[in-house]
């Protein structure tokens, strides 16, 4: 196992369209996939895409963090998932802003208009097939690997350019938001 190099927005790698992987259960895919997976908890990131470490192939690794599930039925906390090969559907119209960093592009995040709920297939790396629906983060953090593949940035999608910003910037200004109205709201001053 090792921890892998993460190509930065930038780097022509991210905006190329992946290949599919010719055979997903292949020693050097399941190998790649273990140092992905090890790469990402490094990071301490959600999802990572083969494409940000330099390896332009349709794959991706992705986990529901607890404190990002929304509780929602298809949006529960869990291990880490792979996805070979990925289809992604977009049901529905319900489209919803939702908070996105990318390990790529560390330190900043933005608020991108997201499908709430989506179905997704592929095959895992045992070559095993995955069919499933997600909502909230699930959904989220799906399409936002997906469209890596695709050679594309979640920059790209964002349509309100004002949430987009430093992480340590906008989180200062959310907590102080946070005292204002817990001040106003217990009558005690700030
Ligand atoms: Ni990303």
């Amino acid at each position: 196992m090792a921890i892998l190099k993460i190509a930065r927005m930038g780097h022509p790698v991210l905006l190329r369209r992946a290949e599919p992987v010719a055979d997903p259960t292949a020693p050097e895919v399941r190998r790649l996939v273990a140092d992905m997976i090890e790469t990402m908890e490094d990071a301490g990131g959600a999802g990572l895409a083969a494409p940000q470490v330099h390896v332009p192939l349709r794959l991706f690794v992705f986990r529901v963090p607890a404190h990002r599930a929304t509780g929602d039925l298809d949006d529960v906390p869990g291990g880490v998932s792979v996805l070979i090969n990925p289809t992604v559907e977009l049901l529905g119209d319900d489209v919803r802003p939702r908070w996105e960093g990318c390990l790529s592009i560390p330190g900043m995040r933005a608020a991108v208009p997201r499908h709430w709920r989506i179905r997704y297939a592929g095959v895992d790396a045992e070559g095993q097939p995955i069919a499933r629906e997600a909502t909230g983060f699930h959904a989220n953090v799906v399409q936002h690997e997906y469209d890596h593949l695709d050679g594309i940035l979640y920059p790209m999608r964002v349509t309100d350019f004002s949430t987009f910003g430093f992480t340590e910037e906008l989180d200062r200004v959310a907590q102080a938001q946070y005292a204002a109205k817990v001040a106003a709201e217990t009558g005690q001053g700030a």
